[in-house]
């Protein structure tokens, strides 16, 4: 048998996206880096992956939270009528709240985990992540939002280093992960940033002002091993979260 027809995907539950990539979903296991303009709508997709996953296909997922609390993520996405707490309670989610690290003067908290901020390291974050996707069973894993994470590493050599590692040692938890992200730039034409190199993944989230007011874009840039749609297709945030619409083309 091929190696193709044993390969396993993992539905992202997002409205049109599923159908962008050829029907059927993310590469389980594989890395996927989300990258958009501040306000696209990224967190609401990460959390929605994580959703879907938990109530629609039995999949535990994690969402390391490295900006907002756990009480503000909750709260803004019940108006998308999810209820995370319920998750939790029933062991589908845990929100594991990494924020502290932009806090802290001296030390920080991680649940029953303390260390001095110069040690919260990377070795620390890949550790928070382990103990609780292993504890978990954790079949999706989101990250968000990595810049908060990597703005501690000026220099380019050491800011790769660190994502290379991070991205290894989420790896060997098996889960289909999200690594959400910031884009600087809202034109097609840019410069890539080295992550989009080393994910397997890069899906795009753009705002581009027009004259009627804002269009929002989205596109898969990358997919290893998907015959995904190539194209940027417009997308909505509405009362049930993220929809991308698939056959609809930007004039
Ligand atoms: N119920 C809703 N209906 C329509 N749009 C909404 C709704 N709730 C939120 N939004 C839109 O979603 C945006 C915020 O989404 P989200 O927090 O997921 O974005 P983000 O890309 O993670 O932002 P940031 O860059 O601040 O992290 C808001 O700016 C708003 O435009
Ligand atoms: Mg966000």
């Amino acid at each position: 048998m091929l190696a193709t027809q044993l390969r396993r995907f993992t539905e992202t539950g997002i409205t049109g996206l599923d159908q962008m990539l050829d029907a059927k979903g993310i590469p389980t296991g594989h890395n996927i880096f989300i990258l958009g303009s501040p306000g696209s709508g990224k967190t609401t997709l990460a959390v929605q992956y994580l959703y879907y996953g938990a109530t629609k296909a039995n999949e535990p997922g994690i969402f390391v939270t490295l900006d907002e609390n756990p009480g503000q993520i909750r709260e803004n996405v019940l108006a998308f009528g999810w209820d995370l707490e319920k998750l939790e309670a029933k062991g589908l989610l845990t929100i594991v709240d990494a924020s502290p690290l932009r806090r802290v003067k001296s030390a920080v908290n991680l649940g029953n985990i303390s260390i001095g901020k110069k040690d919260f390291s990377l070795v620390s974050l890949i550790e928070i992540i382990k103990r609780n996707a292993i504890e978990m069973k954790a079949k999706r894993i989101v990250i968000d939002p990595l810049a908060t994470f990597m703005f501690q590493y000026p220099n380019e050599f050491e800011r790769r280093d660190a994502f290379i590692t991070l991205l290894e040692g989420v790896s060997e938890l098996g889960a289909t992960s999200l690594f959400v992200s910031e884009v600087t730039h809202t034109s097609l034409e840019r410069a890539h940033q080295f992550e989009e190199y080393l994910a397997e993944g890069v899906v795009l989230m753009l705002k581009r002002v027009v004259t009627e007011g804002m269009e929002r874009l989205f596109q898969i840039e990358k997919m290893r091993g998907v015959n995904h749609d190539t194209k940027p297709r417009p997308y909505s945030i509405s009362d049930e979260g993220i929809r991308v619409f698939p056959t609809e083309q930007f004039v």
